[in-house]
């Protein structure tokens, strides 16, 4: 498994952070989340009062930025310039923002350039909305997690409010359904390219979702 590669898509609330990080852990390999350094980038230019649309200053916040982010999928941590992003990076303020950040194609071929060179290193699990397209298409397993709109909105309210009551579901769909379509436009995570194996999550469990890519894993290596 030494050089091993698993690249994951999907949309937001697909689940593909969760089950990256078991299947990760299960096989004993590395595990980047990619979002999480779109993320990171979108919180800084906020701490430091540039505007997430200022496209040459966010581009030259990333292409400057010193990142350290934990790989091992049982300790999440990010940290961008001294600045721990860890907690803020999940905040709601930082979600509204990073698809305007990620849209910027200078920011974009900056963190892709990074997350090949910790693809090329192998032995990971990389997901994102883009990997099994751009980062790592000659990974050995690409798959791409889909899910209902209903399925990703239930799950997001979980994470987000600890609930599924109406109102948390209100107050996430609009959030999801918005950020997954301003991200399609960048990169079509909704089909899965040529060689790219969909599993629909919509209703399977978590341990079932981690079952099925395993034996994707199995049976490609
Ligand atoms: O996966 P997550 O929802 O944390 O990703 C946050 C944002 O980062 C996405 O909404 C998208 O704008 C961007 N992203 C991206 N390409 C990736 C991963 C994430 O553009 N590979």
């Amino acid at each position: 498994l030494a050089s091993l590669v698993v690249a994951i898509d999907g949309s937001s609330g697909s689940g593909k952070s969760s089950v990256s990080r078991r299947v990760a852990g299960v096989l004993g390999l590395a595990c980047l989340d990619t979002g999480a350094m779109y993320r990171a980038v979108a919180a800084a230019a906020l701490d430091r009062g540039i505007d997430p649309g200022d496209g040459a200053a966010v581009a030259a916040l990333a292409r400057a930025a010193h990142l350290e982010q934990s790989t091992d999928p049982a300790h999440e941590s990010v940290v961008i310039d001294g600045l721990d992003v860890t907690a803020a990076i999940r905040e709601p303020r930082v979600s509204a923002v990073v698809s305007e950040v990620a849209r910027n194609p200078e920011v974009r071929a900056e963190l892709v350039a990074r997350q090949r060179a910790v693809a090329e290193a192998g032995a990971v699990v990389i997901e994102g909305r883009d990997i099994t397209t751009v980062v790592a298409p000659d990974a050995p397993v690409r798959l791409l997690l889909t899910a209902d709109a209903e399925a990703r909105v239930a799950r997001r309210a979980q994470e987000l409010h600890g609930a599924s009551d109406a109102a948390a579901l209100a107050a996430t769909r609009d959030s999801i359904v918005e950020r997954d379509a301003r991200d399609a436009q960048v990169n079509d995570f909704f089909t899965a390219a040529d060689g790219v194996v969909e599993i629909d999550t919509s209703r399977l469990g978590f341990d079932e979702v981690v079952d099925a890519v395993l034996q994707v894993v199995v049976a490609r290596v």
